[in-house]
């Protein structure tokens, strides 16, 4: 019955949400596609857009380090195969199986905080990982797009979020990995004339995000909130960010991908939230009696307020985000039920016909 309710509530908020703002996704008609990082939050979204489609093939290349292979759409045009990006030999596979026309490079180790931890994995995930993808682009003729999932973190402590801001990121490695790849997604674009273009991720959260240490405020907090336990703000909680809902962030990779544009390009709402304001909000919303809990702002966490500037984006690439906070909180909080009943009901098995078909495509084994 629960289940039942909350699988209706989920589908009703995904129809909305994926008829919102929605982009022609017609134009990737018998293309290959391939998608690093396929099964984490970003990923999985992007793939069940795509995978809509049934003439468009997509190939999946993650390691599963962060990313589910329970989140892997069961659509006949998605091939799964479990690739660390950093081992050429590994991707090399994949690639030549995909053929890609369109590569969506969404795979990093993630994010801020984990980087200072093992710095050696960030670095060869987020810089090895993307000269991989960049060098097999090299070799392909007429690679239609090369998309990066760059981040917000490369504006460091600067009050310009504008795309033509200098930058100078180092308040952890991973800003220093995410701004060197866009470097160098740069300069394959503008020496071997790959098109490729940067997008800078503000704060995206929705469904198959999921709650951890290294993980995002968003699905933290709504994890604490369903369980009752106190949600912690790092600082005063007037700490503000651009919470961009992932369905926005989707339709944007796909624009970015099927335009002529290069170079970096904002992905954020425009607007501000306070980390305050967020978690009384997903109390609201989850009925929670949590409490709230103030601790030490994080020494690496030095910017106050996070906010894109999306002109460019909103010109250039005739972007427009429009899910609001609450709608998009709201599916995310319906789908973290949701996940929460399917893993009480044991319903979320490996599926291992993908393992199958993985073998069967002549995937390496791990
Ligand atoms: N979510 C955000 O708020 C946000 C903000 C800024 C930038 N980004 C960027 O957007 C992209 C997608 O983010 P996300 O939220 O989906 O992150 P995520 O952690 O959910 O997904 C990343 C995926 O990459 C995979 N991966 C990691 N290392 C790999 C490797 N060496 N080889 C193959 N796969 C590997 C993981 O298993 C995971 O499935 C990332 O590049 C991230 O840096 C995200």
């Amino acid at each position: 019955m629960i289940l039942t309710i909350s699988m209706n509530m989920l589908y009703f908020c995904c129809r909305i949400y994926s008829m919102k703002g929605r982009v022609d996704h017609d134009l990737f008609d018998r293309k290959s596609v391939l998608i690093t990082g396929g099964v984490g939050m970003v990923g999985a979204n992007l793939v069940t857009t795509l995978s809509e489609n049934p003439s468009v093939r997509i190939f999946i290349a993650d390691d599963l380090s962060s990313g589910k292979l329970n989140f892997l759409s069961d659509k006949e045009n998605v091939f799964f195969y479990h690739t660390d990006i950093s081992k050429m030999d590994q991707l090399r596979v994949v690639w030549s199986e995909c053929n890609p026309d369109y590569v969506f490079h969404l795979a990093a180790h993630f994010a801020n905080w984990n980087s200072i931890i093992s710095p050696y994995t960030d670095i060869q995930s987020n810089i090895v990982g993307t000269l991989n993808c960049l060098e097999l682009a090299r070799e392909k003729k007429n690679l239609k797009k090369f998309v990066y999932t760059s981040s917000s973190c490369v504006y460091s402590q600067s009050n310009d979020m504008s795309e033509n801001a200098s930058l100078y990121p180092t308040d952890t490695p991973y800003a220093i990995n995410k701004f060197t790849s866009e470097l160098y997604v740069k300069f394959y674009s503008d020496y071997y004339k790959i098109p490729g273009i940067s997008l800078r991720l503000f704060n995206a959260y929705g469904p198959y995000d999921v709650s951890g240490k290294f993980r995002s405020v968003i699905p933290n907090f709504i994890n604490k909130a369903l369980r009752g336990e106190d949600l912690v703000i790092t600082g005063s909680g007037n700490e503000m960010r651009d919470f961009t809902y992932v369905s926005d962030v989707v339709n944007l990779l796909i624009l970015a991908a099927t335009s002529k544009e290069t170079g970096a390009f904002n992905a954020g709402t425009g607007e501000g939230v306070k980390i305050l304001d967020l978690a009384k909000t997903i109390l609201k919303l989850t009925s929670s009696r949590s409490k709230l809990r103030f601790i030490e702002k994080r020494d690496w966490d030095k910017v106050s307020c996070r906010i894109a500037n999306t002109e460019k984006s909103f010109e250039r690439l005739e972007y427009r985000p429009s899910v609001s906070i609450q709608e998009g909180l709201k599916c995310t909080i319906a789908w973290f039920r949701l996940h929460e009943v399917q893993l009480k009901e044991k319903l979320l098995k490996p599926k291992n016909d993908f393992f199958m078909r993985e073998r069967e495509a002549g995937a390496m084994a791990l």
